[in-house]
């Protein structure tokens, strides 16, 4: 009897540790989701890879994309220079950007990153790093 009632709490400090774990960890989940949306993008830690991995390659001088559009995105200046027609980001308002609206719609049919896969669209979270970077003020951070 009494190895029963030992185990029992054995096993019920055991439940009850386990259930402490899963609170610490999903408390840990929800603050690492508060800090991402809130915590400032960094031009060039974080915005700045993306243009390199995904955009770049069309987007540098002699490519498709500055050769058509003029819009060169290897440096901060030069992207808010925008296109041979004027600015392609409105510093906090995403929606309004080109930058930022042809990640996600289509503006006459053109959608960017031009050919990256069959859908052209960027990782959710790559476009919401962007977008976030542009409503934060399109900082050179
Ligand atoms: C495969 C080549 C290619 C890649 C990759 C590419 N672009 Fe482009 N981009 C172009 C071309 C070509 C144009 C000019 C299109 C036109 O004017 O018809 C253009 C134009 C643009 C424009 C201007 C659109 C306008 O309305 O004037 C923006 C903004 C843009 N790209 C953003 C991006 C971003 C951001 C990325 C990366 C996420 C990207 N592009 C990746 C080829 C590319």
């Amino acid at each position: 009897m009494k190895t029963i009632i030992m185990s029992c709490s054995i096993l019920m400090a055991a439940l009850s540790l386990n259930a402490i774990a899963d609170e610490t960890t999903l408390s840990a989940a929800q603050d690492a989701i508060k800090a991402s949306n809130k915590s400032e993008v960094s031009f060039k830690n974080d915005v700045q890879p993306i243009l390199y991995d995904h955009c770049v390659n069309c987007h540098s001088p002699g490519g498709k994309g500055v050769l058509k559009s003029g819009l060169d995105l290897t440096s901060y200046e030069k992207l808010m220079k925008g296109t041979v027609f004027g600015p392609v980001v409105i510093p906090g308002n995403s929606e309004a950007s080109t930058f930022t609206k042809l990640l996600t719609g289509t503006n006459k049919g053109l959608k960017m990153p031009a050919g990256l896969n069959e859908s052209g669209t960027l990782s959710p979270q790559y476009i919401t790093l962007l977008k976030n970077w542009v409503k934060q003020g399109a900082k050179n951070n």
